[in-house]
């Protein structure tokens, strides 16, 4: 399925809305629907019990958004959370210098794809890509081309040198996507924290930040975690929460919006050990996503080259959604940078006693970072697709089915009288439903013909229908068919419960 109609997916069946969209919406931001809530509390539930439940040297902790101003100096983000900007004067729309150089880079590898493709149509099966690309011309001289511009901006970035981008923006004849012209701004940094006032103070002294990752609330909780909960070194503090960034350009759905929620896990080590951990959890976090039977192919490791101003080893967890391999989740080795920086700037000691050492010291840190939006935008877009298959008259029939993991899927079983004017029927399905909900989300549907409910169903994921029918009401069994194989099973109402239980439970995740 396209990402435009993945999306209008999402609307139409209650996953997500756009934001106060009876005004017209606020660009980038999306509200959670009804089924959207429970997909997304379900990735939550997954990575907090896999996090915190599965390891006994991790705790969880739910820090404020609001902090100490002085936090945000010390992390860094005050000074170097920037992203370069560019005003075009005739559009007055902004870009990001960076992305649009990254643009100009794609419009010379579309000419080198088409130049590859060509060539593929004209060689058939006896054609090789690498052996053309290191031997046609202009494909050398076009990778050339990207590789200077490449490096160029690499060096730019990590000087700051807004008037070297500025220059590349000229020299390139960057155009604006919207007016076609060249008519650009200077270049700025531009500081991607979103500020606020205290209530009751004045001026600069109450300038708040609304935090821009959740890391910092675990940092400035280390020594209160570590002493409460007793733990020793290795051990981790997870987090679930808000954070929010004036991002110049929020694009892609929900893949990048100002205000999401992140899953951070802090693990804090002992120096020198950092890189041991960082492969450790390198490969914990790859199983965690393989493990939701995502197809692996959509899923590699892309090391960074530019570090962040905190870390001395960085990868991505990348997914390919419908618009190519992006980033899913950071792990980054961030060293003892957060814990001294606090250290230095709130004057207060913020060290461990390792009694194995008999010393203390500032610990290394490594984290795992991951966005729960785009977790779920990954899901749903791994999950969906469109199907023929049998309808109920054996006719082949189109279906769009999400094919969640039913440990995500937000509802888990549908309940379905085969009719509706039947009362033995409803009563009886009435009657499955209310035991069942007692354990899990389900559904009681009496409304269109069963085939037409199937559907709806199929559409938001649920795992398991099960029909009540004329036999029920005979022997006590019900139909139990299942989303994916479409296979229908006559279990006895007894064990129904069990059945979905099995179906569903996260501890098949976990092994
Ligand atoms: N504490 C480290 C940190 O925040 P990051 O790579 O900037 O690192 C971590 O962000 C994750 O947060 C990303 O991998 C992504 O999943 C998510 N994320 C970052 N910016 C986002 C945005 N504007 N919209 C949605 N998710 C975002």
């Amino acid at each position: 399925m396209d990402f435009k109609n993945l999306i209008a997916h999402c609307k139409e069946y209650g996953f997500i809305f756009p934001s106060s969209e009876i005004y017209d919406g606020l660009s980038a931001v999306y509200d959670y629907g009804p089924y959207g809530v429970e997909l997304k509390n379900n990735i939550k539930d997954y990575w907090w019990k896999s996090m915190v439940q599965m390891h006994e040297n991790i705790v969880g902790i739910d820090a404020a958004i609001f902090m100490h101003p002085k936090t945000w100096k010390a992390s860094g983000h005050v000074d170097a959370f920037n992203d370069p900007l560019v005003d075009n004067k005739d559009s007055k729309k902004r870009y990001r210098a960076d992305q649009l150089i990254e643009g100009y880079v794609e419009k010379i590898e579309a000419k080198n794809l088409k130049d590859i493709e060509k060539a593929r149509a004209r060689f058939g099966d006896a054609f090789d890509e690498a052996h053309f690309r290191a031997t046609n011309d202009r494909i050398i001289e076009r990778q050339k081309q990207i590789d200077t511009v490449l490096d160029r901006l690499a060096q730019a970035m990590k000087a700051g040198d807004m008037e070297e981008l500025k220059a590349m923006v000229d020299e390139y004849e960057i155009v604006c996507p919207e007016s076609g012209s060249r008519n650009w701004t200077e270049v700025r940094q531009f500081n991607l924290m979103f500020s606020t006032q205290l209530g009751n103070i004045a001026g600069e002294e109450g300038k708040l930040y609304l935090r821009p990752e959740t890391a910092q609330g675990i940092f400035v909780n280390f020594l209160n975690v570590q002493k409460s909960t007793r733990q020793k070194i290795p051990f981790g503090i997870a987090q679930i929460g808000k954070a929010f960034r004036n991002e110049i350009v929020a694009r892609q759905f929900i893949f990048r919006t100002r205000e999401f929620e992140q899953m951070e896990m802090q693990f804090f080590i002992r120096p020198g050990t950092e890189m041991e951990w960082y492969h450790y959890w390198k490969e914990a976090r790859l199983k965690w996503h393989k493990a939701l039977g995502t197809d692996p192919a959509k899923l590699r490791f892309h090391d960074h080259v530019n570090l962040a101003h905190y870390a001395n080893a960085a990868v991505d967890i990348e997914f390919e959604f419908p618009f190519g391999f992006r980033e899913l989740e950071g792990i980054h080795s961030r060293t003892d940078f957060d814990l001294s920086q606090h250290q230095e700037l709130s004057g207060k000691k913020i060290q461990y006693f390792d009694p194995e050492l008999n010393e203390s010291y500032v610990p290394y840190v490594v984290e795992t970072s991951i966005g729960c939006d785009r977790m779920f935008l990954a899901m749903i877009s791994d999950a969906i697709r469109e199907e023929t298959v049998p309808d109920a008259e054996g006719q082949d029939s189109v279906r769009t089915v999400m094919k969640l993991h039913p440990v995500l899927a937000p509802v888990k079983a549908a309940v379905l009288p085969l009719l509706k004017n039947k009362e033995e029927l409803t009563k009886a399905a009435m009657d499955v439903f209310d035991k069942l909900k007692l354990s899990f989300i389900c559904q009681y549907d009496e409304k269109d013909a069963i085939g037409r409910r199937y559907r709806r169903q199929d559409a938001i994921g649920t795992p398991y229908c099960i029909t009540i029918d004329f036999e029920t009401l005979e022997n006590n069994t019900v139909t139990i068919r299942e989303r994916d194989s479409l296979e229908q099973k006559r279990v006895h109402i007894s064990e129904v419960k069990q059945h979905i239980q099995d179906g569903i439970a996260m501890e098949q995740l976990f092994v």
